[in-house]
């Protein structure tokens, strides 16, 4: 198969991007039968981040695979929001949680080089796929759900976490992009019924893991940030927002840090 036929192909396969995507195929795949194969499984409903092989996140490339999260763009900014952080705390240690492919951990660990890198997830297949990027950008990876399982000496010493949350409410999972929708578990994006419900699992044991000077940043949609930040203030939590133009960033830390009066 030819560029050209790709592009077709593609575009008749229902591919809005087909240019930009047919460019991405062949830089992995060669013409031919090898480009041929990549765009059948385009075109029968696999996400491109899979037929490739990686999602491009931060200007990083991840390794992806089947039933784990695929990083999303639109995370980029909570990511660079904790390499901000980091660097602004000449922060120590740092906890993506609830990693997926490690994404976010990765951001971290290739843009802050003195940096202690964790990332944790409760599904084994994330664990296993994080632990490929982590063997590439250098962190660590757990198994956990969320704080349970996590190694004691990070208790009190997490400097910087970040946490890009399932937050999708119930009545919306039907909106997300019908391949991801079919290659990820759906634990990975559900949020219940307001798309709180993890958010409302962490919240309770945030102060046992978070150093005295640490920050907890999360993403949510913009209009779960009433909601959220009564949950978040009602636990004693510090909250600063950062609105983007569907998503808002959540910056909580302790009261009574520098700053506060
Ligand atoms: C929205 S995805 C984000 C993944 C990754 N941080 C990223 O940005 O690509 C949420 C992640 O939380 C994980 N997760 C869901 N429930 C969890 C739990 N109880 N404990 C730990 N991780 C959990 C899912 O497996 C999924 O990988």
């Amino acid at each position: 198969m030819k560029a050209a036929d790709a592009v077709a192909h593609l575009r008749v396969g229902g591919c809005v991007f087909a240019e930009k995507e047919a460019g991405l195929l062949l830089d992995t795949y060669a013409e031919g039968p090898a480009l041929e194969a990549a765009v059948g499984r385009r075109t029968a409903g696999e996400p491109l981040e899979h037929v490739l092989g990686y999602a491009s996140f931060a200007r990083l490339r991840i390794a992806v695979q089947p039933r784990v999260f695929i990083p999303r763009r639109r995370a980029e900014v909570l990511a660079v929001a904790a390499v901000d952080d980091m660097r602004r705390a000449s922060a120590a240690t740092f906890l993506d949680l609830g990693c997926g492919a490690g994404a976010i951990a990765a951001t971290v660990a290739s843009r802050v080089a003195t940096a202690d890198v964790w990332a944790s997830d409760v599904s084994e297949t994330a664990v296993r796929c994080a632990r490929v990027n982590a063997e590439r950008f250098g962190f660590s990876v757990v198994l956990s759900d969320w704080w349970a399982d996590l190694p004691g000496e990070l208790a009190h010493h997490l400097e910087v976490v970040a946490a890009y949350l399932p937050h999708v409410p119930d009545k919306r999972l039907r909106e997300i992009p019908a391949d991801y929708r079919r290659s990820e578990e759906e634990c990975a994006v559900r949020g219940g019924r307001d798309g709180l419900d993890a958010l409302r699992a962490v919240l309770p044991d945030l102060g046992t893991w978070l150093a005295p000077s640490g920050v907890f940043l999360t993403m949510l949609a913009a209009e779960q940030l009433s909601t959220a930040a009564a949950l978040v203030t009602g636990h004693g939590w510090v909250l600063g927002h950062r609105q983007l133009d569907d998503d808002v960033i959540l910056r909580l830390r302790p009261a009574g840090q520098r700053g506060d009066r």
